[in-house]
């Protein structure tokens, strides 16, 4: 197969912000998978996004458009559109204009984050987004700082197709030249099912020589292993058990037109582990560097593997294409 216009044809769950961007009533307009958009925050606290000129004479709203009690509200002529996309109030004539609407995005906001629905094939979503800080079983019972602006990062005008992110996945020997890890990590675990992948990597020796437990069972201890989560090709969570303490890193792209794309960033720093600042500044250390390789890579299919990563790199492209369109998308 191959990749076309850096994921505009995938089906998922895309983030395109976080809460703290939109305060109610706050309108701002958006770009993403080609699309003009409008974001905003009703009155009722919802966040929405719909397309973003009027459907009077073409007004963006995204520029100046105000929020009502109902809806949001043109600055050219004072139409106002509903969460619907419904037309709901001409200020000149006693009745709106039934015929047209306004296109409207499904959205979804957990994690402190917003996010998109995309389907090329127009449906409505096939599963919802994972809650981040319940994503790993190192996370049971952890209390996690606040999210504050340093735990929040986007990476904008990038030629990252999310495939490539979620490639990282199975992908043990980058950690070395990438990442200045002393050796690979091991692959502890893996569950793949429907659009979700989760699987979990030790590092270091213990690991690489008592992957397993004496009985031969799965270690259920955590310390130096990374839980990896992905959730379609848009939403990732890793769940990271350092001698310092959890973290969870979110990295989720989304494609805006042909040939760019954003990748969001947030971290969680659990509090047991202390050092807010100088953990959230490490956290942040791995991801530009393997940006710096993403952003001018090639999609390379089939690839020319060796030998052990076959089986890891085969089982993650088989589970990617369900989520493009002409696929046979989940379930
Ligand atoms: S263009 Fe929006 S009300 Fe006229
Ligand atoms: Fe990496």
């Amino acid at each position: 197969m191959q990749l076309h216009g850096l994921g505009l044809d995938l089906t998922g769950w895309f983030q395109i912000g976080w809460s703290a961007d939109f305060e109610v009533g706050d309108v701002l307009p958006l770009r993403y998978f080609g699309q003009d958009l409008v974001g905003w925050r009703g009155h009722d606290g919802a966040f929405r996004v719909q397309g973003r000129f009027c459907q009077h004479l073409g007004a963006s709203l995204g520029h100046g458009g105000t929020v009502t009690d109902a809806g949001i509200q043109c600055p050219f002529h004072g139409w106002t559109w509903a969460a619907d996309g419904s037309n709901v109030a001409i200020p000149y004539q006693d009745r709106p204009n039934k015929a047209r609407k306004l296109a409207t995005w499904t959205v979804a906001e957990a994690n402190e984050s917003l996010y998109l629905w995309h389907d090329a094939a127009g449906r409505p979503p096939l599963w919802e987004v994972p809650d981040s800080l319940a994503a790993g079983v190192h996370c049971e019972r952890r209390e996690f700082y606040p999210l504050d602006d340093g735990g929040r990062v986007r990476f904008t005008d990038l030629r990252v197709h999310p495939q490539m992110v979620a490639e990282n996945a199975v992908d043990a020997h980058h950690f070395r030249f990438v990442h200045g890890t002393p050796t690979s990590p091991t692959v502890i675990e893996e569950r793949v099912e429907g659009p979700t992948w989760w699987s979990r990597v030790g590092f270091g020796r213990g690991w690489k020589e008592h992957p397993r437990g004496p009985d031969g069972a799965v270690r259920t201890d955590s310390l130096n292993t990374i839980e990896i989560l992905w959730s379609g090709l848009g939403v990732s969570v890793n769940t990271e058990h350092t001698r310092d303490g959890v973290r969870v890193i979110s990295v989720n792209t989304t494609p805006v037109e042909d040939g760019t794309t954003e990748i969001f960033t947030t971290y969680w720093i659990d509090r047991a582990g202390g050092g807010y600042e100088r953990r959230l500044d490490e956290a942040k250390l791995a991801l530009p560097d393997d940006l710096a390789i993403w952003n001018h890579q090639t999609y390379i299919d089939p690839p020319g593997l060796a030998t052990e990563e076959g089986r890891g790199f085969r089982q993650m492209r088989r589970w990617a294409s369900q989520f493009y369109a002409g696929e046979n998308v989940v379930p």
